[in-house]
This record gives C-alpha cells, structure tokens and sequence, in this order.
C-alpha cells in the first residue's frame, strides 16, 4: 500500500492516544534543530502521542500499557 504521492510526499497519521506515524522523508529535530534521528535513510518515523513513552519524541510502545490496543506492534 502507497501512503505518500508526488503532490504530498510526506503522510502524518495520528492515532488517538496512540503513535503518531511520519511516512516521508523529514527530519526530526529538538527545540535547537539538532538531528534526533541518526539514520538519514529512515523513511517513516514513529513518535510519541501518548506522552508515555521514555524515548521521547520517539515511540516506545508504553502506549500499549497506557490502554490503547489499536497498534499493538507499533514501536520505534
Ligand atoms: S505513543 Fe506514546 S509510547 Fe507509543
């Protein structure tokens, strides 16, 4: 399945309570715009929505613990 077209190369997919899913090529930055994702090749990122998670902004799959089973095997 294609999630990402020519005319809107990047998909964001937010799930409630869960992970938000980053299909596309972006990079991730801290508040000073310091790369926080060392694989420059890494074409869908998994960041925390929940706020549970110890490897922030990045998902750690805590959200499963927090009561959210909509994405059970997602994790960064
Ligand atoms: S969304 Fe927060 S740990 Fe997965």
């Amino acid at each position: 399945m294609s999630t990402t077209n020519e005319t809107c190369p990047m998909k964001i997919c937010c799930n409630p309570k869960g992970p938000i899913i980053v299909e596309g090529e972006c990079n991730i930055v801290d508040k000073y715009g310091r790369p926080l994702c060392a694989d420059k090749r890494k074409k869908t990122h998994v960041l925390c929505g929940c706020g549970q998670s110890l490897n922030k902004p990045f998902c750690d799959g805590k959200h499963n613990k927090a009561g959210d089973d909509s994405d059970d095997d997602v994790a960064n």
